[in-house]
């Protein structure tokens, strides 16, 4: 894998190798939902079979803007587990672990923490956007953990010495930022870290049922994988549709209509390419065509919904996979901190 020397590289461009490590994660601040799904889930059921998968629930990196409220980062630990493995990410071939019972990780972040500065932190793009929301959120104070997160992140992937570690775009900045970190770590106290490198896929952002740019909790306009049929109903039916369209022979503009765009992410091509015509000629209702769109997530949810009844039913078989998995990433982690600390001549 040596020939990966770029900071960046697209998902279809890396040969498939199972000696090569993956590492990606998520913070357990809510239930995940279909822009997640199309977003990353799904390519990790690819991924697993692809490479050596580690997916941590960084719940350590939730603490930093949820520190006030540890029962919602607790509570979703499990919420996110469960809709993973419901998505078909198989606990046999790839290692869940939770980043609070790996130590090691918390000690990394103290070591990394003086090959980074402040202001460098501050002008990260991530943190930067961040920061401006927080501020509105925290008043004036943002805190020292907040802020230094991506160092936090560094040590995540380092831990593991993954090669890969599959993000959106708007994690690029911290990958970046490991890569200092990285480099400086080794050119002061001898090669020692692994440098990352971030596999961008065809992750699209999914657009929330309301038109909003983003699907969150917060905005309310997200459609989870948990969500029962009649929720999904609920929720179809209130989608925003062309505003134009009162009768149904009002000829109709699909591509500013939510419904037509999830059409286009849960139907097949011929199913999308009807939608669109009979819209525009005014031959297709809204409340049919939403029955139709109801109908195919469905088809899409239903046997994920399944899957996450099975788990929710087995709160001990979720937990045993969640340990399992940590007590093996963790065997990992602490041989990449006996070579830390001999590298920074703290091998006592
Ligand atoms: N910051 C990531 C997010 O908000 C989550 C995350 C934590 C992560 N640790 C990671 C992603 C390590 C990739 C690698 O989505
Ligand atoms: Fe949207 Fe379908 Fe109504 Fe056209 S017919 S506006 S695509 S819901």
């Amino acid at each position: 894998m040596e020939k990966i020397e770029d900071e960046k590289i697209k998902l279809e461009d890396v040969k498939p190798d199972k000696n090569v490590r993956i590492l990606t994660g998520d913070r357990p601040t809510g239930k995940l939902h279909i822009g997640h799904y199309f977003g990353s889930l799904k390519s990790r059921v690819t991924l697993q079979d692809q490479f050596e998968t580690f997916i941590e629930v960084a719940d350590v990196q939730a603490l930093t803007d949820n520190f006030n409220n540890p029962e919602k980062v607790k509570q979703n630990v499990s919420q996110i587990l469960m809709d993973e493995l419901a998505v078909g990410i198989d606990p046999n071939k790839v290692t869940f672990f939770l980043q609070s019972l790996i130590p090691e990780i918390a000690e990394l972040t103290v070591f990394y923490s003086n090959l980074v500065t402040i202001s460098r932190l501050e002008r990260n793009p991530t943190v930067k956007t961040e920061l401006a929301q927080k501020r509105a959120l925290f008043g004036e104070s943002v805190t020292y953990g907040f802020l230094g997160y991506p160092v936090s992140q560094a040590a995540d992937i380092t831990a593991f010495e993954a090669k890969l570690v599959p993000v959106g775009e708007d994690q690029l900045p911290l990958i970046e930022q490991c890569r200092e970190i990285v480099r400086k770590f080794n050119s002061i106290y001898g090669e020692t870290l692994k440098e990352p490198v971030a596999v961008l896929g065809n992750f699209p952002r999914i657009k929330g049922l309301d038109g909003n740019e983003k699907m969150g909790k917060s905005l309310g306009n997200a459609l989870y994988l948990s969500d029962t049929e009649d929720v999904i109903k609920e929720k179809v039916m209130a989608a925003l549709t062309d505003p134009a369209r009162i009768k149904k022979d009002d000829p109709g503009h699909p591509d500013i209509c939510m419904v037509y765009y999830y059409h286009k992410l849960f139907g097949n091509e011929e199913e999308c390419k009807n939608v669109c015509e009979e819209c525009k000629a005014g031959k297709r209702g809204c409340v049919a065509c939403k029955k139709e769109l109801i109908k195919n997530i469905d088809n899409t949810l239903r046997p994920i919904r399944e899957k996450r009844h099975y788990y929710e039913e087995r709160p001990n078989e979720v937990k045993d996979i969640l340990m399992a998995g940590t007590a093996h990433a963790r065997d990992i982690a602490k041989e990449t901190m006996i070579k830390v600390k001999k590298s920074m001549k703290l091998d006592y």
